[in-house]
């Protein structure tokens, strides 16, 4: 009996050390690991960027540009993208179309790179 119980033991601490990944150490998992949620980013786009970009991203004229099927995001990989929330592109510079802002995140400074993955991922639903 006490050897079934030790055996049930080992096995589960074998089991255990599988399941963590072998030899990768959660402590070095950089941000590019996490996978975006497009839902979270549906909600973080309805918190803030929803009012320039508008229902579905279509944009809203004088205040955001649409997102809907443009080359920028079709083209550029998550963290080009990310890249681009960051800093966003302000009137001066030559890229912007609009003659409007985009703010650095949107303007939501709260925004992290967690944030701002899920984000992507949102856009991302809107570009297939
Ligand atoms: C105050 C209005 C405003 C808000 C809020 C805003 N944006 Fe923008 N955004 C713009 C404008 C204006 C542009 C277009 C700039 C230009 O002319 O190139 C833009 C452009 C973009 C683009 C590039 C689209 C393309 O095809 O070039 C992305 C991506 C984007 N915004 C993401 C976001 C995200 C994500 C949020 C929310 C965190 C957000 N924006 C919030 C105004 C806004």
């Amino acid at each position: 009996m006490r050897k079934t119980i030790i055996a049930v033991v080992a096995a589960l601490m074998l089991a255990m050390a599988a399941c963590s990944g072998g030899d990768r150490d959660p402590t070095t998992t950089t941000i590019a690991d996490r996978t975006g949620d497009p839902v979270r980013g549906f909600e973080l786009y309805r918190g803030g960027c929803i009012v320039c970009h508008g229902e579905g991203g279509v944009g809203i004229e004088g205040l955001g540009k649409s997102w809907i099927g443009t080359t920028f995001i079709n083209e550029s990989t998550d963290e080009e993208l990310i890249a681009f929330l960051l800093v966003g592109r302000p009137t001066d510079d030559p890229l912007n179309t609009t003659g409007v802002d985009m703010l650095p995140k949107g303007g939501n400074n709260a925004l992290t790179e967690d944030d701002l993955r899920d984000l992507v991922a949102f856009m991302r639903t809107l570009n297939l």
